[in-house]
């Protein structure tokens, strides 16, 4: 939002500024009062004698000279020319405690107090033995402010900001007739603004925002005409807008947002002609916007979003200084105002979820700032005007659910900065103009729900960064595999549904890494299903319904751990159904429509001893991979010990599990069992001792295990899971990287978490990381030309086999020589491949790079022997995969 946003501090702070005017003559007896008062809330404090105000101490009394100026000298108090004090400032001093001692009216010249940045807790002292000692009782005053502050006549600015304060407002307040300023935002006041507020007309800037207050805005802040800041936006306001805030000629920011403010706008606020920010969003507020707004030259941000709005937009933007219009989601009709058309200054421009009608083309202009512009779901016709590319800063460009018709102009292509281009919803004709191939920053794309014709441009293959396609319902012919989508390797989601597409479905589209979502129903698709669909490592939903694809569907299925959603009803598919997570409950209407399934679901028959052959085979063909990869990892003699030691263990698992229930609390994957190793493991590190520590990853702290078998594992330890994780898919990602051996990729043995530890379980490599090696003269003179090439090439040979053969395509996204480990042969081991997406459940999120930000380069450290630095931050990702992918 607008400048009157705030960001609430961490509660335990207490910022509590006392500005006072008028001083007082002070004597000798009245300063050594102010000596003694400081000294009792000293002694009151925790802290004191570890803080740094050891200095407050009283001289020894030998007669000579005068305690006048005793306290003048202590740490952070200053004093007038009289020896009074008039100031404090504690910033940052380790003091904790209370205030609760502190006897404000020891301090008649008081006029300042900083006490920022310490652990002050508890309420504002409300000095009971001055004022009222019989009524009040600090338990019952804990947490709202008390009465008495308004007894600090003098008092010009009050600072509560971000306290726990809860509690009415004092109407007392209101005396405090010196105040300017009044910061209460961040707090837990409740009940009514108090009129009495309105007495304050000094205030020039007034903040209650983000507290729970209730009831009218006071029709008596008419009198606060100095006023330049009224911030109430974040409670519970209701009533109308009282029509006396138009007299507030001071006014330059209004924010009322976010509260359940109704009625209409009193005209009366057109008269605020000093107002630069006006915040009326989120309320319930109706009626049209009053035309007089438009003598609102000053007028730089005009929020007026998410409420019932209707009738026509005013001319907002006389004054020629408008940046940010957001009047979203309203009912507002008729054409935009022509001072909107011509506003150069525009930044940001929200017009969404209204009926505003007129041309597109000719509503709008050119200009020079503006960044985000949404204009969808509104009545707009004609044609998309080929002067938006002439905005040069033009982010997000937004048009979807009009009745915009005609081509999408080829000059749109000429947008380098354009990030978003949304055209769905209107009635768009011809070809995908080849030229949006040029724009290379686009992440998001969307022409779904229109009337394109022809195939998809091979150019959509140039959109490095794109992250979201969406040609559906439009009349799109010819193969898939023309638009060279394969190129898009940051496509998450991809909606080619209801169009014409035909052949087969294209296999390359299976190596796009991130791709989650893949809707490629109501085409004509024919051919079979191609089984390197498990190479979708990340694919969570698909839908090939209402197509012609044929054949069994392919067993790989099964491998494609994430796949929460699956729909391939109405195609001509026969045979078994993979037996995974998302065909086992998947409903009928996913699978029905098809030539002859069969499988365990309702409605669909059951096949005959198809699912136990199913069952048969894969275990059999787990245990072979066993064997198989025995003499492969030569130097891993260890995986064999852990095959016996898994034997072992799963037979004590079983027998474990069926007395011991408690086993229900470890979740674990593995090649052992998950029970013993936990506690084989804690014990080994003795429940994690810094001594067993070798190293801190980007991910969590890695400890050496010599477990009772005298084998050694690497653990390392990760938060644990929180309860809103996808705990099954994190253990099916698990799984998956257990399956992966190649010599040069660190083996994962597997995974435990439990309430206190997670940690993942690896190979130990006896002479550490790279990084290590270079970073000791000895050990990298041991390194030469030879060793060195055969490291990077062993790097080179785990990122090829991660990225393009047999198993599933696994980015690293942090490769380092942290994480490139060297064993007796000097060959590398990478280690952490596939935890970037693991420990970062959100799908989404995968685009970004992970870990050591910045640096990709173990190749140039290497051979440099040093840490590259800036050459390899100026190198752009892409540049960086391509090197090693
Ligand atoms: C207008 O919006 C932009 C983008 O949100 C923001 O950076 C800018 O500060 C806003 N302008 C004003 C005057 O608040
Ligand atoms: C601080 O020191 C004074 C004198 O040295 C002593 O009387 C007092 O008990 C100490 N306070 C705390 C909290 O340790
Ligand atoms: C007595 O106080 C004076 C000033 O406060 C100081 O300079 C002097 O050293 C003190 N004498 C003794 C014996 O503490
Ligand atoms: C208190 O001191 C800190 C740092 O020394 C300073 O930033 C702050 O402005 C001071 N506060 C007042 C009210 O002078
Ligand atoms: C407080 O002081 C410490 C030590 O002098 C310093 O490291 C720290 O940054 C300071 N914190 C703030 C918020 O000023
Ligand atoms: C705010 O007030 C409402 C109703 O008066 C109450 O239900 C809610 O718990 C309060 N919220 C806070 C944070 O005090
Ligand atoms: C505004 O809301 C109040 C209740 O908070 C209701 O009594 C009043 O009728 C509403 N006024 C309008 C104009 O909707
Ligand atoms: C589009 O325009 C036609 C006539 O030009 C009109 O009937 C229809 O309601 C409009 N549709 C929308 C969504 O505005
Ligand atoms: C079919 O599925 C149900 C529930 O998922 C299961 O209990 C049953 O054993 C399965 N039947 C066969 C033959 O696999």
């Amino acid at each position: 939002m607008g400048p009157l946003e705030k960001v609430p501090c961490v509660v335990s702070i207490v910022l509590f500024v006392l500005l006072f005017s008028s001083p007082k003559p002070a004597s000798a007896s009245a300063s050594s009062e102010e000596a003694n008062a400081l000294l009792k809330w000293k002694a009151s404090l925790q802290s004191a004698n570890n803080s740094l105000l050891t200095s407050w101490t009283l001289p020894p009394r030998n007669g000579s000279g005068s305690s006048a100026s005793v306290p003048c000298h202590w740490y952070g108090v200053s004093c007038n020319g009289e020896g009074s004090v008039i100031g404090m400032n504690l910033t940052n001093s380790s003091v904790s405690g209370t205030l609760e001692s502190f006897s404000f009216f020891s301090f008649p010249n008081l006029a300042y107090m900083d006490f920022w940045f310490n652990q002050l807790s508890g309420s504002i002292p409300p000095q009971i033995e001055i004022f009222e000692p019989s009524t009040c009782n600090t338990n019952q005053l804990n947490g709202s402010i008390p009465q008495e502050i308004s007894q600090l006549k003098s008092l010009s600015e009050l600072a509560l900001y971000t306290n726990r304060l809860s509690g009415p407002i004092p109407a007392s307040l209101g005396n405090l007739s010196n105040l300017s300023a009044l910061y209460l935002y961040g707090n837990q006041l409740s009940g009514f603004i108090p009129l009495e507020i309105g007495n304050l007309v000094n205030l020039v800037l007034l903040y209650m925002d983000h507290n729970n207050l209730t009831g009218p805005i006071p029709s008596t802040f008419v009198n606060l005409n100095r006023l330049n800041l009224l911030a109430l936006f974040v409670n519970q306001l209701s009533g109308s807008i009282p029509q006396e805030l138009g007299n507030l000629k001071s006014l330059k920011h209004l924010d009322l947002s976010q509260n359940q403010l109704n009625g209409t706008i009193p005209a009366s606020l057109g008269n605020l002609s000093k107002l630069e920010t006006l915040f009326l969003r989120d309320n319930q507020l109706s009626g049209p916007i009053p035309t007089e707004f438009g003598n609102l030259k000053n007028l730089l941000v005009f929020a007026m979003d998410t409420n019932q709005f209707f009738g026509h937009l005013p001319e907002i933007c006389q004054g020629g200084k408008l940046q940010n219009v957001t009047v979203q989601n309203n009912q507002l009709t008729g054409p935009i105002p022509k001072s909107l058309r011509d506003c150069k200054s525009l930044v940001r421009v929200r017009l969404e979820g209204n009926q505003f009608t007129g041309s597109i083309s000719e509503a709008f202009g050119v200009y020079p700032n503006l960044n985000y512009l949404d204009l969808s779901r509104n009545n707009f016709h004609g044609e998309i005007s080929k002067n938006w590319s002439s905005c040069p800063r033009l982010q997000n460009l937004a048009m979807a659910g009009n009745n915009i018709t005609g081509s999408i102009p080829p000059e749109l292509g000429d947008s380098p900065q354009l990030q978003r281009l949304n055209l769905s919803s209107n009635h768009l004709i011809g070809k995908i103009p080849k030229e949006l191939g040029k724009l290379n920053s686009l992440l998001e794309l969307y022409l779904a729900d229109n009337q394109h014709s022809g195939g998809i441009p091979t150019e959509l293959g140039s959109l490095t960064k794109l992250q979201k396609l969406d040609l559906s319902k439009n009349r799109l012919s010819g193969p898939i595999a023309a638009g060279k989508l394969e190129n898009c390797m940051q496509l998450i989601n991809l909606n080619l549904s209801s169009n014409n597409f035909s052949q087969d479905i294209p296999e390359q589209l299976s190596k796009l890494p991130q791709l989650s979502t893949l809707d490629l129903s109501h085409n004509s698709l024919s051919g079979e299903i191609p089984s390197q669909i498990r190479s979708f490592q990340s694919l969570e939903w698909l839908s090939l319904s209402h197509n012609n694809l044929s054949g069994s569907i392919p067993k790989e299925f099964e491998d494609m751990h994430w796949l929460q959603h699956v729909d391939i009803s109405y195609n001509e598919l026969e045979g078994p159904i993979p037996s995974s997570k998302a065909f086992m409950n998947a409903s009928i209407e996913a699978l029905q429509g098809n030539k002859d399934l069969c499988g365990n679901v309702t409605g669909l028959k059951p096949c005959k001893n198809h699912v136990a052959e199913n069952k048969k085979t894969s275990r059999h063909n787990r245990t072979l991979i066993l064997i198989i990869v025995l003499p492969l990892g030569g130097a891993l003699l260890l995986l064999g010990a852990f095959i016996g030691l898994l034997i072992m263990f799963d037979r004590r698992k079983r027998k474990a599990e069926a007395d011991n229930p408690e086993d229900a609390e470890l979740y674990s994957i593995s090649v052992f069992d998950g029970r013993a190793m936990y506690d084989a493991i804690l014990k080994a590190t003795k429940d994690f001792d810094a001594t067993y520590c070798i190293g801190k990853g980007g991910y969590g702290t890695v400890y050496k295990a010599e477990l009772p078998s005298a084998n050694v594992v690497a653990v390392k330890k990760l938060h644990p899971l929180s309860e809103k994780d996808d705990r099954q898919g994190f253990l099916n990602e698990v799984r998956a990287l257990t399956e992966i051996r190649h010599r040069n990729i660190v083996k994962l043995f597997g995974y435990c978490s439990h309430a206190q530890h997670s940690f993942l379980v690896y190979e130990y490599l006896e002479k550490g990381s790279l990084a290590t090696i270079l970073s000791r003269d000895e050990e990298a003179q041991h390194l030469d030309w030879p060793k060195r090439v055969q490291i990077i090439k062993g790097v080179g040979h785990a990122l090829s086999y991660m990225h393009h053969d047999c198993t599933p395509p696994i980015v690293h996204r942090d490769i380092s020589s942290s994480n490139i480990l060297i064993d007796e042969e000097y060959e590398a081991h990478v280690s952490d491949f596939g935890t970037a997406k693991l420990l970062k459940l959100d799908s989404s999120n995968w685009s970004a790079l992970a870990g050591t930000y910045g640096y990709v380069a173990p190749a140039l450290e290497v051979i440099k022997g040093t840490h590259p630095g800036d050459f390899v931050s100026s190198l752009s990702t892409r540049a960086v995969e391509k090197i090693y992918s």
